[in-house]
């Protein structure tokens, strides 16, 4: 079994066939994500959400991040891992950048990893990428910069925007960043960038016209249920079949019905 390489992500846009990305944190749904021939596995930072219940993903640190993508690395055999870098730790200097991705790919065993930004941290991809580190890039809204935006939103909108977003798009490729996601943004922006993009397009909110899809796998099954996104397609029920479980399970050991004989030793 070969582990998918950027060539192979190459070799798909080219083809025009889609790129499936899913963004998860652990061991078994990596596992599960890999089997299924997901070709990149992203592990998030909206794990500060998704995980630990937090608001908002700012204060996810660089260990945890590491920890978490050294489960899922364990599970995904064949499909491409990349680690998101936490806020702060890439967006202080270059040196810091390098050093922190340097250990996220050492410690981690990812493959790439994923930094929010545009022109304002080209510089910082330039170099991440000639010392050998392969770069995600992630424009459009971008979820560290919450305290900016105020808040949830579209963004590329108007002419100023689209001028921008379009802008930061080109700096991060030609600093490097061989992929770039688009979160967030207007359909006809993401379809427009794609055409003449030579890095691949990852969308999440921004259409059918990039070249591949992410999603985050618990909302995906239907296991986050306080927000749901326009963007966002729940293929399962996740949290009405889990709770459907716990349920019955304590109502069998309440009537003494779990465990059974046959689910019991005996001398
Ligand atoms: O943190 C994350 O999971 C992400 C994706 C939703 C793109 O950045």
């Amino acid at each position: 079994m070969e582990r998918i390489s950027i060539r192979h992500l190459f070799k798909k846009k080219e083809e025009n066939k889609k790129i499936t990305m899913l963004s998860t944190y652990d061991y078994l749904s990596a596992k599960m994500c890999d089997s299924c021939g997901i070709d990149c596995i992203l592990v998030g930072d909206s794990l500060g959400m998704v995980f630990q219940g937090k608001e908002n993903t700012l204060s996810v640190t660089l260990d945890e991040m590491i920890y978490h993508t050294k489960a899922v690395r364990r599970g995904a055999k064949r499909s491409f891992v990349i680690i998101d870098m936490p806020f702060m730790s890439y967006q202080v200097s270059v040196e810091e950048a390098v050093r922190n991705c340097g250990r996220a790919i050492k410690e981690s065993g990812a493959d790439a990893v994923k930094l929010e930004g545009g022109e304002e941290i080209a510089e910082i991809i330039y170099k991440l990428v000639n010392v050998g580190i392969p770069v995600v890039g992630h424009i459009g809204f971008m979820p560290q910069k919450i305290g900016i935006y105020g808040g949830y939103r579209i963004v590329g909108r108007g002419e100023e925007e689209s001028r921008k977003l379009k802008s930061d798009f080109k700096a991060i490729e030609s600093a490097g960043a061989f992929m770039i996601i688009l979160e967030t943004v207007p359909w006809q922006m993401a379809k427009d960038i794609t055409e003449s993009s030579k890095s691949i397009t990852i969308g999440i909110g921004a259409g059918k016209y990039c070249d591949g899809q992410v999603l985050v796998f618990h909302d995906l099954v239907g296991l986050v249920e306080d927000i749901k996104p326009k963007f966002v397609r729940r293929y399962l029920n996740g949290a009405d079949l889990f709770r459907d479980a716990v349920s019955r399970y304590k109502q069998d050991v309440e009537r003494g019905e779990f465990p059974s004989e046959r689910e019991s030793y005996g001398l």
